[in-house]
């Protein structure tokens, strides 16, 4: 297996996309446009079974792809942003002007509640941007938001309805559907290409509701894609603490053939863990393995 260090090899150049549609914990944003680097220079369809935000795949703006999840409402956004993106406008101006209009904490915790009673696109939209850290927890036993309103102001409807507009156009190759990841994989052929970016073992094991993850499944469902010709890249935890702590996630032997690490910054859970404190020594990295 080649190494490749902190993107010094950028197979090519991207041009970064840092304006998040949806604040996602664990999302590629900031470093999208590394990622997309050590995509191979042609390939036909585009997957992405682990969508989250979308980060990787608006930073690619694939001419055909699919992007898929396991979370409805997630889903249901994205379908929206291309069937009424005016509809996706109006939930959040909605939301943002009766927070403005009221007590802030007090109406955050009206929708939190509304989503929580029926979990909807809706309100997920607004309590993404607007909860603290922008890290939505889900209480494990039945996915129920509990993160507490955020201190900061979400970005006025106008901003966001830029991103919307400008996020529909960057997906507009794309199809959005609900499903496993091993459905959506499947769907692939020799020439394609998916991203994984599966829930991270160490630091996410509260997150995403009572999802738990079983990367051995994964492993399988890679080297069957493999097999076909198809090409994966997968995004999986690297080192945390300055380097201290190497995560110890077994890696089939040759399943891959490169390995890629990426300097992401800080980890957006530990500062809403460690609220506030300095965390100039906490750099994570991430880690790409690519089966080409
Ligand atoms: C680390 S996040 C992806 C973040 C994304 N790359 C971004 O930039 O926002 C992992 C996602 O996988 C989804 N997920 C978890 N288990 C899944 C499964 N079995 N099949 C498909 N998606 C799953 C979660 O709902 C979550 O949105």
């Amino acid at each position: 297996m080649q190494l490749f260090l902190f993107g010094q090899n950028l197979e090519r150049p991207i041009t970064p996309f840092k304006s998040q549609l949806l604040k996602w914990v664990g999302n590629k944003q900031r470093f999208a446009h590394e990622i997309v680097s050590y995509f191979p220079s042609r390939f036909e369809k585009y997957f992405e079974p682990f969508l989250g935000s979308g980060a990787v795949l608006a930073t690619l703006a694939p001419v055909t792809a699919v992007g898929s999840d396991v979370y409805e409402p997630l889903i249901e956004i994205f379908r929206t942003l291309h069937l009424s993106p005016e509809t996706l406008k109006r939930w959040y101006k909605e939301r943002w002007l009766s927070m403005l209009a009221g007590d802030k904490v007090a109406e955050y915790e009206r929708i939190k509640a509304s989503y929580n009673a029926h979990p909807n696109a809706a309100d997920l939209l607004f309590i993404c941007r607007a909860c603290y850290g922008g890290v939505i927890r889900f209480r494990q036993a039945d996915g129920y938001i509990s993160t507490p309103c955020g201190i900061h102001n979400p970005i006025p409807p106008k901003s966001f309805s830029l991103r919307v507009d400008e996020w529909r156009l960057r997906t507009k190759g794309a199809q959005f559907i609900l499903a496993d990841y091993e459905e959506t994989m499947n769907m692939a052929k020799a020439g394609d290409m998916i991203y994984c970016d599966p829930p991270y073992r160490h630091s996410q094991g509260i997150l995403y509701g009572s999802q738990s993850f079983d990367i051995e499944r994964l492993y399988e469902v890679i080297n069957g894609c493999k097999s076909k010709g198809v090409f994966v890249a997968l995004s999986i935890d690297g080192t945390k603490q300055s380097g201290n702590l190497v995560c110890n996630i077994p890696i089939p032997d040759r399943l891959f053939e490169r390995e890629v690490f990426l300097n992401c910054g800080r980890s957006m859970l530990k500062r809403f863990q460690m609220e506030g404190q300095s965390l100039e020594s906490e750099i994570v990295t991430d880690r790409l393995l690519l089966t080409y």
